[in-house]
């Protein structure tokens, strides 16, 4: 990717028509593909020893409309049941808590042994409803449905107060979420020890409530992304400059929940990762090792495939590749028009957001073998538009499956629109008006505030 300057220029996206998109992103000398026939988003493909029935997926967003015990509560089910009405192949579940103590808001969602029962009966429902919907539109194979399982660390919250807990300690991250460095805890060896353990039993717990899959999540800034930088940390086995060491808490659980799980199974072992923060060295994911570069730090994707490398060793087969981590720099992770309240507009044109993580996971997906299932993060930005881009990628093997955050909540019905009318219903698409991620730093419950009636007031 190479760089221009006026990919550091804020403009919000004020394209008509597909023609005044494409002339921009030649203007910007971006790389980002279209190609007409969007049917190609209708091909299954096939992952270990099942099909994911087409090349859609929803990607997690945290609700947090849970019951006070985690399990999932009114809007949690409407929430799904709009996505799986819409014909995705792929419904990614939220992050949801490995522990209560571990949630990022009280009403996030938390899968223990008591509420389990609920949790079966919610995705049971929910694959009901979804394959129902696929038959509807043809395709022959069920949904595969995945959960995705996380310890909020920096981000916790006890008993209605932010209660970081830490990898290491980086100012600016505090700062950024109002505390100080005073505030919360370094997490210690033997608790990152424990936590290993609970992991592998709720996903394992996961797999007995009937989901096909589990995520082990390490994007975002959450306990397992800031492991993997987290060089300052001293006298640990979990960190430090030794890049075993950073990955040993991540590598820990995919290498036993790979014998857990995977034997005879078909059963999907995945992650979710932020391959690039931005967040300059020493502190940061996928950067540069150098000394004194502002943010966002330049990228170096050494590390990253190495881990990537040993999860394909490790049997993992799908991938969903993120970037950034949204608590600090929205803008990496999610491209936006318009910042949460009291957020700023970053120095750079979104489009040129969108091309980062369009070519991030692009060079994971050429890195890889053809049998590693590559899912791509950050569409909604373009729109109505969104479809073609998808295709584009797609056709030019620039990734497998295409997954849609924002455009999920305000337009469910995205995926139907495009096998059907060939695009997506311009006066539905998200706008990035940020109302959702302003929702979530309130802990509010999640939705659409421009198209969904239900969270417009
Ligand atoms: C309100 C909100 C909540 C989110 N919750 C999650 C989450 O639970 N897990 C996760 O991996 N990403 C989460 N994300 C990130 C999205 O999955 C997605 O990566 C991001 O919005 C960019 O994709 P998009 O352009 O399609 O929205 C969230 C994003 C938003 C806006």
């Amino acid at each position: 990717m190479s760089f221009n300057p006026s990919h550091m220029q804020f403009e919000p996206f004020i394209y008509k028509s597909l023609e005044d998109l494409k002339n921009k992103v030649m203007e910007l000398h971006l790389d980002i593909p279209f190609y007409p026939r969007v049917e190609i988003l209708q091909q299954r493909i096939n992952i270990a020893k099942r099909f994911i029935p087409n090349r859609l997926s929803i990607q997690p967003i945290e609700g947090f409309d849970a019951n006070p015990d985690g399990d999932p509560g009114r809007l949690t089910y409407r929430r799904y049941e709009r996505y799986a009405r819409g014909g995705a192949g792929l419904i990614w579940f939220e992050a949801t808590a490995i522990s209560h103590d571990c949630r990022s808001n009280a009403h996030q969602l938390v899968l223990t042994e008591e509420n389990s029962d609920k949790f079966k009966e919610f995705v049971s429902y929910i694959r009901d409803i979804c394959n129902t919907t696929l038959r509807e539109l043809g395709f022959l194979n069920d949904c595969v449905l995945i959960l995705q399982l996380n310890h909020s660390g920096r981000y916790c919250v006890r008993k209605g107060k932010k209660y970081p807990i830490k990898a290491f300690q980086y100012a600016e991250l505090d700062k950024a979420r109002g505390l100080s460095e005073k505030d919360g805890i370094i997490i210690s060896d033997e608790d990152l020890k424990e936590l290993e353990d609970i992991w592998v039993q709720k996903a394992i717990l996961a797999k007995k409530v009937g989901f096909d899959g589990v995520d082990i999540k390490a994007c975002h800034g959450y306990l397992i992304h800031e492991l993997l930088s987290s060089r300052i940390r001293k006298n640990s086995i979990y960190g430090g400059n030794s890049f075993e060491n950073r990955a040993r808490f991540f590598l820990n659980i995919i290498e036993r929940l790979n014998k857990e799980l995977m034997n005879e199974s078909d059963f999907v072992l995945t992650t979710r990762m932020s391959i690039y923060d931005g967040i300059p060295y020493p502190y940061g994911f996928g950067v540069k090792p150098v000394e004194n570069e502002k943010f966002p730090a330049s990228i170096d994707l050494i590390e990253p495939i190495e881990i990537i490398n040993r999860l394909y060793n490790l049997g993992i087969r799908l991938i969903n590749i993120s970037a950034g981590n949204p608590h600090y720099k929205p803008q990496i992770t999610r491209p936006f028009d318009t910042p949460v309240k009291g957020g700023i507009l970053p120095n750079e044109n979104p489009l040129f957001g969108v091309s980062r993580l369009l070519n991030l996971t692009s060079l994971i997906k050429n890195h890889l073998p053809n049998d590693a299932i590559i899912l791509g993060s950050g569409y909604s930005y373009l729109r109505q538009f969104a479809g073609y881009i998808a295709a584009g990628l797609t056709h030019e093997k620039k990734v497998d499956i295409c997954g849609f955050g924002r455009m999920a909540l305000a337009n469910p019905n995205f995926p139907k629109q495009l096998f059907q009318d060939g695009i997506i219903d311009k006066k539905q698409t998200c706008i990035t008006c940020s109302k959702c991620s302003e929702f979530m730093k309130l802990g509010r419950n999640v939705g659409c505030a421009t198209r969904d009636p239900q969270y417009k007031n």
